[in-house]
């Protein structure tokens, strides 16, 4: 088939979405396009984020598949990216970035730094597609509620895969559940190149960054609350020990909020 000439440009200046990020108080999406140009959104038109999600999810079948065995119809939820780009990803970005520094150079020799922030950025884009009573239910979930929730960690890596983002970083997004056990979600695919101290960095900073907020159905824990609670985790085998003291050396030096 023939590809008209304005087509050809089209298609050549199609932009990829690397993910979001906050400057100055606002979200703006980072898009780069085909010829390298890296391009910046703001976060004010919702209308084209929409159009670029709904873009993503036509490209991956296997989004609609996931969704259709809960009978959630497809709502993408702007709103709740921009709150999570600019509040907890945000975060959980500085304080996996706070535990990759204190690091020994031997533990962190396989993993890049730029994965860590991309994957940290990145990491709960899934939730853009789960139903907002369930996202934000005051209230603990019903074991049906929390398999819905525990899907945000497959959909984003589903929904981030067609949009040229590094293996690692995905399968980083896809496992910010999973612990050192392995007894976390989603189960470990077999194919799949478990990083375990990349995986260890995200999810320690993610779980330490959300007790550190508060949430519809609880208050926001202090830093020792927060501490104690992970340490009972590196007691059950859950966080690697040179993770927690990692967290532990970020925490004490630049968490000065009580
Ligand atoms: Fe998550
Ligand atoms: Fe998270």
């Amino acid at each position: 088939m023939l590809i008209s000439p304005k087509l050809m440009k089209k298609k050549r200046n199609e932009m990829r979405l690397l993910g979001a990020v906050q400057i100055s108080g606002a979200s703006f999406f980072v898009y780069k396009k085909r010829n390298g140009k890296i391009s910046l959104k703001s976060g004010k038109e919702e209308k084209e984020q929409k159009a670029v999600v709904k873009r993503m999810l036509g490209l991956n079948p296997t989004i609609a598949k996931l969704l259709e065995r809960y009978k959630i119809k497809p709502k993408i939820d702007i709103k709740t990216l921009k709150e999570l780009s600019s509040g907890h990803m945000n975060d959980t970005c500085r304080v996996a970035m706070g535990i990759f520094s204190a690091l020994s150079a031997n533990l962190k020799k396989d993993i890049s730094e730029k994965t860590i922030k991309e994957a940290s950025m990145l990491h709960d884009w899934g939730k853009i597609l789960i139903p907002s009573k369930v996202l934000n239910k005051p209230a603990k979930l019903n074991s049906k509620e929390r398999e819905i929730m525990n899907m945000h960690s497959t959909l984003g890596y589903e929904l981030l895969k067609t949009q040229g983002i590094n293996e690692e970083t995905l399968d980083l997004v896809k496992y910010h559940h999973q612990n050192l056990k392995h007894s976390g979600y989603p189960a470990i695919n077999a194919e799949d190149h478990i990083q375990d101290i990349g995986v260890q960095i995200i999810s320690t900073a993610d779980k330490y960054s959300a007790l550190r907020e508060a949430r519809v159905y609880r208050r926001r824990l202090t830093k020792i609350e927060s501490l104690l609670i992970l340490y009972k985790e590196v007691l059950e085998g859950k966080i690697h020990k040179d993770i927690y003291k990692a967290l532990f050396e970020y925490a004490s030096k630049y968490d000065k909020a009580a």
